[in-house]
């Protein structure tokens, strides 16, 4: 993701956030009507005070009170005026901007959660986690900010710049020379803050993933003892975000120096030509003391700008980066057109698939083989040996490279997610709890299943001996992720779950954790009750497991070598046959 990163411009990128949270623009014209309002009604004070002063205060100290009065009345009229409308300029924008991002956020995650497992996990999730939070938040706080500033300040410049070649339009060349230069220089220096932006984006994400981990894996850090070696990462990173975030600023700082350079000459410039020329070209004192006015409503906008143009580029960075979020392929796809898995048990096949992970060599390779409805199928094999992949393809967690997975005789890749999800149930190898109760983990089985179905999933599983011994039985918290159970507790709920979907398809993938014998009891009593009368692939550690299957399937460095029932394979004297005798010695290493 990060190779199309930083390439789109920042006016690309905004067009692209538009397109996907229009909000964002809706009726932007209105904004900008209210905003262009405040503007003109500000830049015509100076016109007022030059008005005043040549016509009302004449040169041997005669004032006209009753003019000077209206001249007042009339500027304060237009402070108001101008006042009320920016202030609705910018309340509007402000609410367009935080609802726009909010969307942004949301279609973000949801994206990111369509992709493929894989894919997710392969990129570090403290990483993809920033862009949902401080990416976002950096593009809204330039929404809400910066984007009121650089559209009042923007216009506030263009229409000094009109008003004062109305006025006089060689002091307002001078003016205008000094703009062009210093613009220019600010234009190519942007491409350096750009750059360095991008590095601090790219820092605050990696420094909030190392973070992430570092609190994920306390318990295993400390169990290692390898606080000094994760404290140093963590360290590491957050100076590395410091240097990459102190940079950047540093760039910015020089920037603002410049422009106060930048003021000071331009406004030197006009005093000295000014008074140079004098009244007898035009330049009145009123003229002169309007210009001086006009200068400073310029300035004052055109330093501003630059400082968002600083504040611009960390947003535009953060933009880049969720873009390249939204923009990244959705590896599994649902099919156009998809089918529903026929009723009843459903039967599995394998044809000549093949599957490498992410750059990886194949670790299954040409794989064919079927599984008969309503049947019950062991996998066995060494560690590694691909039996978690062989059971993902299976669920469409991944999808081959060559050949075809069939459930129920459709191509799985064809198959909906809504029928593959709620007629296949996957128990992984480490059952992943929620934070919540038992129960409401269950439910995740079946969203709608009451306290009650619940119970009676639990006793039909023979769980109830089990819950007993917790505090407050399916209402007991797990803790997150589940860290209040045991592996063997976790896995139990895990079966509960799966057998509360009621599945036509069950796949297994026994854990390879040791646990204590009653809790192995209760798991193995468990797992036959949630096999019975569906088709089932077990991913065997236990020979008790393989031997009760119907079928054994023996996979060995990625291929299919052996299949049958137990008793031949046993006979045959190959692979398994192996395997069994380091099962009975105590041996086996799966
Ligand atoms: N996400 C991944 N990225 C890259 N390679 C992977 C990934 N997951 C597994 N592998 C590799 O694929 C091969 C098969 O892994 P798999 O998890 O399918 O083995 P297994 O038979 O289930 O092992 P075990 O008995 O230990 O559970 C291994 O060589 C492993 O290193
Ligand atoms: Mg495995």
């Amino acid at each position: 993701m990060t190779t199309t990163q930083a390439k789109a411009s920042a006016y690309t990128s905004i067009r692209r956030a538009v397109a996907e949270a229009p909000i964002i623009a809706r009726r932007l014209w209105v904004v900008l009507l209210l905003n262009l309002g405040g503007t003109v009604v500000q830049v015509l004070i100076p016109v007022i005070v030059q008005q005043t002063l040549d016509r009302y205060v004449g040169g041997a100290g005669v004032v006209d009170v009753g003019g000077v009065a209206t001249a007042v009345a009339v500027g304060m009229v237009i402070v108001v005026v101008g006042g009320v409308m920016t202030r609705f300029g910018l309340v509007r924008l402000v609410t367009q901007a935080s609802m726009g991002m909010s969307d942004l956020r949301v279609l973000t995650f949801r994206h990111l959660f369509r992709r493929s497992v894989l894919h997710v996990q392969s990129e570090r999730r403290g990483s993809l986690v920033s862009r949902v939070t401080s990416d976002v938040q950096t593009v809204q706080e330039f929404m809400e900010w910066g984007g009121v500033m650089f559209l009042v300040n923007g216009t506030q410049v263009v229409v000094a710049l009109g008003v004062m070649a109305a006025y006089e339009w060689r002091l307002a060349l001078i003016v205008t020379v000094g703009v062009v230069v210093y613009v220019a220089n600010m234009l190519w220096s942007q491409r350096l803050l750009r750059r360095r932006y991008d590095a601090v984006r790219e820092n605050v994400a990696d420094s909030l993933a190392v973070m992430g981990e570092a609190i994920n894996a306390l318990p295993a850090i400390r169990a290692h003892g390898a606080e000094t070696i994760t404290m140093g990462r963590v360290e590491e990173s957050l100076e590395n975000r410091f240097w990459a975030q102190f940079k950047a600023a540093h760039l910015g700082n020089v920037l603002f120096a410049t422009s106060e350079l930048f003021a000071a000459a331009v406004t030197t410039a006009v005093i000295v030509v000014g008074l140079l020329m004098g009244p007898e070209q035009g330049i009145t004192a009123g003229v002169l003391l309007a210009f001086l006015f006009l200068v400073n409503l310029l300035i004052a906008p055109i330093q501003t700008l630059v400082e968002i143009l600083d504040f611009a580029q960390s947003a535009a960075s953060g933009l880049r980066r969720i873009i390249a979020t939204l923009d990244a392929p959705i590896e599994i796809p649902e099919a156009a057109d998809p089918l529903d898995l026929p009723p009843g048990p459903l039967e599995v096949a394998f044809e000549a698939v093949g599957f490498r992970y992410i750059d990886g060599p194949e670790v299954l390779a040409d794989v064919t083989l079927s599984v008969g409805a309503g049947s019950r199928v062991a996998v066995v094999g060494a560690t590694g040996s691909g039996k978690t992949t062989f059971a993902k393809l299976l669920v469409r967690l991944l999808d081959p490279d060559r050949g075809v997975v069939r459930v129920g005789g459709i191509d799985v890749r064809d198959v909906s997610w809504k029928s593959l999800r709620s007629r296949v149930a996957f128990v992984p190898q480490e059952g992943f709890l929620f934070t919540g109760t038992i129960a409401d983990n269950i439910r995740y089985g079946k969203p709608s299943a009451t306290d009650e179905q619940v119970r009676f999933a639990c006793e039909e599983l023979g769980l109830d001996r089990w819950l007993r011994t917790t505090p407050e039985g399916i209402a007991t918290p797990v803790g997150e992720r589940g860290s209040s159970l045991s592996a063997g507790e976790r896995q139990l709920v895990a079966l509960a779950r799966a057998w509360i979907s009621d599945p036509d398809l069950l796949l297994l993938d026994e854990a390879t954790s040791a646990v204590d014998p009653a809790l192995d009891v209760a798991l193995r009593a468990a797992m036959d009750r949630l096999i019975a009368g569906r088709t089932s692939v077990t991913v065997a550690h236990r020979l008790a497991t393989a031997e009760a299957a119907d079928t054994v399937l023996v996979f060995d460095a990625g291929r299919l070598v052996e299949s049958g029932p137990h008793r031949d394979l046993v006979t045959a004297g190959g692979v398994y046959a192996a395997l069994y005798a380091d099962w009975e010695t105590g041996t086996a290493v799966m």
